[in-house]
């Protein structure tokens, strides 16, 4: 994956597929573009895909203040003006739905279509924002086995695969626990996104494991019944990380989302 440096920090980013249409792909905490690589070669056929690494996350350099969601959506500007991509699909999960809200207020002009998948809208309550940074210290202290260790259990179904098992551990340690904790931190400061969901004028898909348990199939109704138009697809078998425990159904999801979008 190539790199781009936006506002100092260096983006490790991949630029996959040549079609007419671009799609962006925004990952989940505390993973990285990675993540996405079943739908990057399924969408990549028939689209330009995008995605790159938070700060310290992955590949990409190391985080320079907490990973706040307007300074990843300048990072994003800056990463679309480098690739010459004007307007893109926007599909995040969980982290990067926060993101893709993130997006749309601030580059709504940019943005075709939005994918919001297994998040919610709602801001952290402030018990929710000291358990994230109670969190981002034991992350410093401990390190990534430690974060590997809190956060599996929470991303997959219960009983989940060992397939999944691992390879959502292998993504977790492709990061740094400096990444890990400031992208704790900047969650810790989102807005609340709730009004923003009336203001959303472009196709939307909201997308759910039926078993999510951090952001639940009632979190994602709220979008549903917030975003004027929008649809649902609920995939069966999975928790918060559907993309990989039932690629299936969620790419094919995303695949008609994509193929639906105007120019
Ligand atoms: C994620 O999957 O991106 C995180 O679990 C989101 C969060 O911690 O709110």
């Amino acid at each position: 994956m190539p790199t781009c440096t936006v506002n100092g920090t260096e983006l490790h980013y991949l630029d996959a597929g040549r079609g007419p249409s671009a799609v962006v792909l925004l990952h989940a905490f505390p993973l990285h573009a990675g993540m996405w690589s079943r739908q990057v070669e399924a969408l990549s056929r028939a689209h330009r895909v995008i995605a790159f690494d938070y700060p310290g996350l992955g590949r990409s350099g190391p985080p320079r203040e907490p990973t706040t969601m307007p300074l990843l959506a300048e990072a994003l500007r800056g990463l679309l003006a480098h690739l010459r991509v004007e307007r893109a699909g926007v599909a995040g999960l969980s982290m990067g739905g926060y993101l893709a809200l993130e997006v749309w207020r601030k580059l709504p002009g940019a943005v075709r279509g939005l994918a919001l998948c297994d998040t919610k809208a709602g801001a952290d309550t402030p018990e929710g924002a000291a358990g994230r940074e109670a969190f981002a210290a034991s992350a410093l202290e401990h390190g990534l086995r430690w974060v590997a260790d809190q956060m599996v259990p929470k991303l997959l179904r219960p009983e989940p695969d060992a397939a999944a098992v691992h390879e959502v551990r292998e993504l977790i340690a492709g990061g740094t626990p400096a990444g890990v904790a400031a992208a704790q931190r900047g969650m810790a400061r989102r807005p609340d996104s709730t009004a923003t969901l009336a203001t959303i004028t472009v196709p939307t898909l909201v997308v759910v494991g039926a078993q999510d348990g951090l952001t639940s199939p009632a979190e994602a109704q709220k979008l549903l019944a917030g975003i004027p138009g929008a649809r649902l697809a609920t995939i069966p078998g999975a928790g918060h990380l559907p993309n990989i425990e039932n690629p299936g159904p969620f790419t094919e999801a995303l695949l008609a989302w994509a193929a639906a979008l105007p120019a």
